[in-house]
């Protein structure tokens, strides 16, 4: 017998269990999920670590609440590791399937994050160090489409518009369902992914895997704003959760009732060309976002925090801050035509004669894609001197819909009833 039969086993037994709970009775995941515990006397409900040292360093014990109006992992201050995953259903999976998969997602999730593992978890160790684990559930088209639910689907919901700068790839973009699990801990992260994508495995296949860092946890102090691999400070004008702006903008919006609570995802896989960049000057790095790279204060500032004076002029009179620069283009009068910007840097093994091959996964929230991104990605497509050295490659939108109670599912509010 190898050592791992007696934990699939336990885990064909969970799925049966909750399955048959939640189809038979027509009751919630919670008691379903009580079900399968009692059909495993062997396993306490409230299941103890079994083995591995509690964490006792700095930052491997945080949790982040699962539960509550919104899901976690967008108001969250980004933890060091996001892997981003999108998958497709399989043929058979209709509303039901839909409600016993998001069931399942939402018991391992909610476990997880909280440092425990999952039910039959297969390495246990691997589940008690949560580093503050979030996973963020999304709906692409797919879903409303098998859930029979295509009149509530947001009109932004599928493909954005084409862009003239777009060189996208087939293997990235779109998909049934999105996953974001992000933690400061990369073993965190590759156990909660490889725990859900088992749990996933008879219900949706895996579309593509886009795993992002930033630095390490504690190696800057908490709230810098991070960089990307061309070394710029990027993030520093960015809708800030707590705020008035942020609740409008974020989980506002004129979307279906079953969406209140939630809000509008979109990933846009942006390769950095390096090889290139290593080839311009440092004014010339400047000048094509309009900041400087040491502290990222705009070109006409000191400090990072400092407003852009977008009408200085240098003294044969050209503008400080180019015309042609990211951020002057990505700015907009429009104070409803905002993103909050939640972004990772990826960086893959070269191959060949490339030296890098790395860029950033752009993840934003807004309440509205259409009204939101995309007159910001429209801007840029005309207009941008960064467009020298970037190129999208990837893109994909998703519904991510409210959070949950304790005795709730995601997804709940569109698939219940
Ligand atoms: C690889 C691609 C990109 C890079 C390297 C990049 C880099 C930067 C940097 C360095 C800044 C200045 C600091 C800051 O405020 O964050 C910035 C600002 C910004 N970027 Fe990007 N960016 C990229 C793609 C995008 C895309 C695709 C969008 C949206 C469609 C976008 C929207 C913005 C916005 C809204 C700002 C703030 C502008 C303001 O000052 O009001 N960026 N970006």
């Amino acid at each position: 017998m190898t050592s791992d039969q007696p934990t699939t086993a336990g885990r064909r037994l969970s799925r049966r269990h909750l399955l048959l709970g939640g189809a038979a009775a027509g009751i919630g995941a919670a008691s379903a999920i009580g079900i399968d515990l009692a059909g495993r006397s062997s396993q306490p409900a409230s299941v103890a670590p079994t083995a591995g040292p509690a964490p006792a360093a700095a930052h491997g014990g945080e949790t982040v609440p699962f539960f509550g109006v919104h899901q976690a992992g967008i108001e969250t201050p980004p933890q060091a590791h996001g892997t981003f995953i999108a998958l497709d259903l399989r043929d058979d999976v209709d509303r039901a399937g839909l409600i016993r998969l998001m069931k399942i997602f939402t018991d391992d999730a909610a476990r997880l994050s909280q440092g425990t593992p999952a039910l039959a978890d297969s390495e246990p160790e691997l589940g008690v160090i949560p580093a503050a684990l979030t996973i963020t559930f999304g709906f692409g088209p797919g879903v409303f489409t098998r859930a029979a639910r295509t009149q509530v689907m947001p009109g932004w919901v599928g493909p954005l518009p084409a862009f003239g700068v777009d060189r996208l790839e087939e293997k990235w973009n779109d998909g049934d369902l999105l996953l974001q699990i992000a933690a400061d801990d990369p073993v965190t992260v590759a156990h909660a992914t490889r725990m859900l994508l088992k749990d996933a495995r008879s219900f949706a296949r895996v579309r593509w895997t886009q795993p992002g860092f930033r630095r390490a946890r504690g190696s800057e102090k908490p709230g810098t704003t991070m960089r990307n691999l061309f070394g710029q400070v990027d993030g520093t004008v960015n809708l800030e959760p707590g705020t008035a702006d942020f609740e409008h903008l974020v989980w506002g919006g004129n979307n279906p009732d079953w969406m209140h609570g939630g809000t509008g995802f979109v990933l846009r896989r942006i390769e950095m060309n390096l090889d290139k960049w290593d080839r311009l000057d440092r004014p010339g790095r400047e000048a094509s976002v309009g900041r400087t790279l040491d502290t990222g204060a705009p070109l006409t500032g000191t400090v990072e925090s400092d407003e852009p004076d977008f009408e200085a002029k240098t003294a044969i009179g050209f503008p400080v801050i180019p015309e042609f620069s990211h951020i002057r283009r990505a700015r907009t009068d429009n104070p409803d035509e905002r993103i909050f910007r939640r972004t990772y840097n990826y960086d893959e093994v070269p191959t060949g004669d490339r030296v890098s091959d790395s860029g950033l996964l752009f993840a934003s929230f807004q309440a509205d894609v259409t009204k939101q991104f995309v007159p910001i990605q429209k801007r840029l497509d005309e207009l941008d001197l960064l467009n020298k050295w970037i190129t999208p490659i990837g893109s994909a939108v998703f519904a991510i819909p409210p959070g949950c109670a304790a005795d709730g599912y995601i997804g709940e509010t569109l698939l219940a009833g």
